[in-house]
């Protein structure tokens, strides 16, 4: 059999395979240089990049759970200008795309950090994180508040003619709503799904183990909540989505596709094996040829409900 075709579209913006890697989980990608060969990766999307450059939470931020991890960053980034200066000239220089992902405390902020993209060849993508629940203003607000996502998405469609991709928090009652106002709203994607709100308590000391208290919960713990809202998503709207959460392997990686996911976010899979997509990858390819499915595309979508 030849090798079976692993390209996707995900709404204009198209990738030799459907891998890419979850913001926040793979530094600016030079960070993973000597571990993989970026350039097999399906796109790169960077850490949260705001205007100014931020420092995140103190410490204790990041602690192991069940199944899974709980972060409280607080979106530290080096700023937009550091990215423009320092790491856009790399990722430029990859083969797969780079997506910029993006996060501001007002509507404005958001607005600004579109127009700034726009002239860089470099980025040929927008990730719009309405979700992150670790900033006092903004963040999990604008992701949980119908109007507020509309009016963020709307404000950056209109200062920016690249592929434009939404982040969905999983922190709310309704993720279709938030998916169909989203996408009324100029997306040409949707991510699906950030962190979900979570803490870790230490019983001995009686403090949280989180200097913040709360954090997100990623890793396989959320793989059931993140499937089950994709295949929600995915039966809500027109446009592609993309899979996110608690993927470790390609099996994971195929149940996102059949649920509905055109592409998938590999993330906190990435602290644990930094060859994590690669492997995904290599994974799928072999699953494939070993079903006789000769293109990926065939299984988005093709669960079997009935
Ligand atoms: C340490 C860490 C930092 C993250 N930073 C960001 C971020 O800056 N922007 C964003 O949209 N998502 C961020 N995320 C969320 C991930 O991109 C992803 O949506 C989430 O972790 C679920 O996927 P996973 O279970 O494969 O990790 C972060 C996650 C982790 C674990």
């Amino acid at each position: 059999m030849t090798a079976p075709d692993l390209t996707v579209d995900i709404g204009g913006l198209k990738l030799r395979n459907p891998v890419m890697t979850a913001s926040g989980t793979f530094g600016y990608a030079r960070e993973f240089d000597h571990y993989i060969d970026l350039n097999r990766l399906g796109a790169v999307i960077v850490k949260g990049l705001s205007l100014k450059p931020s420092k995140g939470n103190p410490p204790p931020r990041i602690v192991e759970t069940d199944c899974g991890m709980l972060n409280a960053i607080g979106l530290e980034n080096v700023g937009i200008d550091a990215f423009i200066e320092d790491k856009l000239p790399f990722l430029g220089s990859l083969f797969p795309p780079a997506i910029a992902n993006i996060y501001g405390k007002t509507v404005e902020e958001y607005a600004l950090l579109a127009e700034r993209m726009e002239p860089l060849e470099g980025v040929k993508g927008v990730e719009v994180n309405i979700s992150c629940p670790n900033v006092k203003e903004g963040g999990v607000a604008f992701g949980s508040d119908p109007k507020i996502a509309r009016e963020v998405v709307a404000a950056v469609r209109e200062k920016t003619s690249k592929h434009l991709m939404v982040k969905l928090s999983p922190n709310v009652t309704d993720i279709a709503l938030m998916a169909r106002v989203t996408e009324d709203a100029g997306a040409d994607a949707l991510s699906v799904i950030n962190t979900i709100t979570a803490m870790a308590v230490d019983l001995d000391t009686r403090r949280p183990k989180l200097a913040n208290v709360t954090g997100g919960l990623s890793g396989p713990a959320i793989k059931p909540v993140a499937l089950r809202m994709v295949w929600q998503v995915a039966q809500s709207v027109k446009i592609p989505v993309i899979g996110v959460g608690g993927i470790m392997n390609a099996k994971d990686a195929l149940e996102f596709m059949l649920v509905g996911a055109t592409a998938v976010q590999v993330g906190t899979a990435n602290f644990i094996n930094p060859d994590s997509t690669m492997q995904i990858l290599d994974g799928m390819e072999a699953w494939l040829r070993k079903e006789g499915v000769g293109d990926v595309r065939a299984l988005i979508g093709a669960l079997e409900t009935g």
